[in-house]
């Protein structure tokens, strides 16, 4: 639990230092509610509650309910729903500067095979990535910024946002409008690397974009006693997904990190004695800067 505290007194710290001049009561008032036991163990009861009852992309409907109650409780102003689910708090003078913290809500279809008391009571779904301890501790933010609301001199915008494991929430709250006003956002995530206690932070990228492609093949198929009469989409295909790890591994600067990783290949046929009409391959992207991660992209598109 105290590294839920430290997180979200670093995050209170960029709040406070994007929206009031640096002021240390202000830091000190923060870091005695964030400290408060009454603070902790609410954040805990809500982490857990959150942690026994996973949901899955967009399908975070009793997440973001809990999420609604907390925030009436709170006394905090939202709007839901946002992109189904999501739901985006506001807290401040309602003008800008408007500087946004968002949390990530979705679980994992993942069976969560260690025993405690509050294990996921819902088999083949987990909150393996730490989303119940974003929310937690984004209710955590909204809590203490509540309480020194008549201070801020713009506006905080709680984002919790859906289904982040299939790349879709962001996309589609951004597309409602949901940034469309704010001039910064706070993202963060819970790491194993880091001790407990531990809040790191480093400029410039810290997250590699992501990409995803899908590529089908179309040959000819027939049997495979004569494949001189075919044109064999399995054999293409393996030469795609071998000419994808080339781009990585001869055309890549070594100080300028990507990865192409080939994860799905459906060649179709049935039979082991039919060579198929096509063959699908899909995988996922990844690069650092924007001209990294475009040009990625665009070599990925070339190999067609
Ligand atoms: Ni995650």
């Amino acid at each position: 639990m105290a590294i839920l505290v430290l997180l979200v007194m670093s995050i209170f710290r960029a709040v406070v230092a994007a929206q009031i001049s640096y002021n240390s009561s202000v830091v000190g008032e923060i870091r005695e509610i964030a400290n408060d036991l009454q603070t902790v163990q609410w954040m805990k009861m809500i982490r857990r509650e959150i942690h026994r009852n996973p949901e899955l992309a967009f399908q975070e409907f009793e997440t973001s309910q809990l999420i609604r109650k907390e925030l009436d409780e709170l006394g905090i102003e939202y709007v839901w729903p946002v992109t189904g689910t999501g739901v985006v708090a506001t807290i401040g003078t309602g003008s800008e500067p408007f500087v946004a913290l968002r949390a990530d809500m979705d679980a994992l279809p993942i069976q969560e095979m260690v025993e405690w008391e509050h294990k996921s009571k819902v088999d083949g779904k987990m909150h393996a990535c730490g989303h119940d301890v974003h929310v937690s501790m984004l209710l955590g933010a909204a809590k203490v910024l509540q309480q020194i609301r008549k201070q801020l001199q713009g506006t905080v915008v709680l984002i919790f946002q859906p289904a982040e494991e299939i790349g879709e929430g962001a996309k589609h709250m951004i597309r409602e409008g949901v940034l469309d006003n704010v001039e910064a956002i706070f993202g963060m995530h819970a790491v194993l690397e880091y001790n407990t206690g531990v809040v790191a932070a480093r400029p410039g990228e810290l997250l590699a974009g992501c990409g995803s492609f899908e590529a089908t093949i179309r040959g000819r198929g027939g049997p495979a006693a004569n494949p001189h009469q075919c044109v064999d989409p399995i054999l293409a295909a393996s030469t795609a997904i071998i000419s994808l790890q080339y781009i990585v591994s001869r055309e890549t600067d070594p100080d300028d990190p990507k990865v192409v990783s080939v994860t799905i290949v459906d060649g179709g046929s049935t039979s082991f004695d039919l060579i198929p009409e096509s063959a699908i391959i899909s995988g996922t992207y990844r690069a650092y800067s924007k001209q990294s991660f475009y040009g990625l992209r665009r070599r990925i598109e070339e190999l067609r």
